[in-house]
């Protein structure tokens, strides 16, 4: 059944949410789970549709998964022998079920994953992975739909520079180096924090590497790895959420569990456009209240540059802050469908190739409005909350991916927000 929100407007958010672990760690440190026979326990894993997409894709090759929403808790039970196809019909719900490649041309000596397509944001290829894999001794290529990968005689380290700092094949290639043999060399990694997470857990489970959260990473292959427990990397994309949710409502939020470390750009700029930004014992607080803050310019960049998941937030920002401002997306070519909708909630913001110009208006305007992505949809409710009168975000399955009971938390902080059927036709 597809559901919307109801968003009312006219909130400032007021209090305290809490934020787990970051989806798109705790979905590649379960495909890390596959490099080590035996039981791997995760911890602090958030409540999200995408994570039993996962769990079934696991589960499909043979691995026995136990997750528990609300403990937040996957044990993972993996056999000597396991399966080395991600199917088309999962992979195209999950983008990141990708992350299985690196770790099972590793363990199995062959992959066969389905190749996601084109989605909301933009096509993102997979050349990055396919020549690191290739460097590292694999043969790879494209056949009906999927990437194999075979390297029956085992993988080999080599000294690999990628082109762009890709996140996922930073970590594809990392989770396949691990258990080649000789020393890897990486150069120009992707830094996030979830590298650093997953770089943290490898080496619980015995691997041998350094570097993580620098450019270069540099792992010294093992014959094998042991299951091990670990608890997920906090959301800093939730945190940041919440973050712009404060600013944009002129609230008020203390961000239990966040990171203000990991968030230092998007922080920074708060901060010096008028909003409060401070460090608390249990997270970070924002707030501005009884201000309208400034409009700012974003350009969106590999970590620690401003992130591009947050750039719809800035775009909702923007819309309603004082003055005006240009957004930049430098990562993906199709993340500006949330300007469309924003305009439909009479925000001035028009495209200009990557670029989007906004004009800050005081409030905006309800409307009936749809979620293209996770980020969108969250991005859209916030923008509710600004405008006059009830906002109707369809797709909520969207946003229902990265945010566990999002309108929950919403409510918790004061505003009036509430799922319900949406019987409209989708309009693609
Ligand atoms: N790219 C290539 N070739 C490759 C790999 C990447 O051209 O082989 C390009 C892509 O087309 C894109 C850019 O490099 O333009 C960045 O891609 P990257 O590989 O860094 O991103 P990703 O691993 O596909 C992850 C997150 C995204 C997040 C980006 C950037 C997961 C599951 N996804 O994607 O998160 O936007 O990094 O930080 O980790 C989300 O959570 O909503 C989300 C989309």
């Amino acid at each position: 059944m597809r559901e919307r929100f109801r968003v009312v407007g006219g909130a400032h958010l007021v209090g305290e949410v809490a934020v787990v672990g970051a989806k798109n760690s705790a979905l590649k440190l379960m495909a890390v789970a596959l490099l080590a026979v035996g039981r791997t326990t995760l911890t602090n894993v958030p409540a999200i549709a995408d994570v039993t997409i996962m769990a079934e894709l696991l589960r499909r090759l043979g691995v026995g998964v136990d997750y528990d929403p609300a403990a937040g808790v996957v044990v993972l039970d993996v056999p000597e022998r396991i399966g080395h196809r991600a199917d088309y019909e999962l992979v195209r719900a999950l983008r990141a079920s990708i992350s299985v490649l690196g770790p099972l041309v590793a363990r199995v000596g062959e992959a066969d994953v389905a190749v996601p397509g084109g989605d909301a944001i933009g096509s993102r290829g997979l050349d990055l992975h396919a020549a690191g894999l290739e460097a590292l001794g694999a043969e790879v290529h494209v056949t009906h739909g999927y990437l194999v990968a075979t390297a029956p005689g085992g993988l080999h380290g080599a000294d690999i520079r990628l082109d762009f700092p890709s996140v996922g094949a930073t970590e594809n290639i990392l989770t396949a180096a691990v258990l080649a043999r000789g020393t890897t060399t990486i150069d120009n990694v992707a830094k996030e924090p979830e590298i650093i997470d997953i770089a943290e857990m490898l080496v619980s489970m015995g691997a041998r590497l350094e570097g993580a959260g620098t450019s270069r990473i540099t792992v010294h292959g093992v014959e094998a790895l042991t299951p091990t427990e670990h608890a997920v990397v906090s959301d800093r994309i939730a945190a940041g959420t919440w973050a712009f949710a404060a600013a944009t409502t002129r609230g008020d939020i203390e961000v239990v569990g966040g990171v203000a470390e990991h968030l230092r750009a998007p922080l920074g700029a708060l901060e010096e456009a008028g909003c409060h930004v401070e460090v608390t014992a249990r997270g970070f607080r924002v707030s501005a209240v009884d201000r309208r803050p400034r409009a700012f310019d974003v350009a969106t960049l590999p970590y620690p540059g401003f992130p591009t998941d947050l750039q719809p937030f800035a775009l909702s920002y923007n819309a309603v802050a004082d003055g005006s401002a240009m957004v930049t997306e430098n990562l993906f070519e199709a993340r500006f469908r949330t300007v469309q909708e924003l305009a439909r909630l009479g925000a001035d913001a028009q495209i200009d190739g990557h670029h989007v110009m906004t004009h800050g208006v005081p409030m905006l305007s309800g409307a009936p409005v749809e979620s293209s992505d996770i980020r969108s949809g969250a991005a859209l409710v916030i923008a509710g909350l600004v405008a006059e009168g009830d906002t109707l975000v369809s797709g909520v399955h969207h946003i229902d991916r990265g945010y566990p009971r999002f309108e929950q938390a919403l409510r918790a902080l004061g505003a009036d927000v509430t799922r319900e059927p949406d019987d409209e036709p989708p309009f693609e």
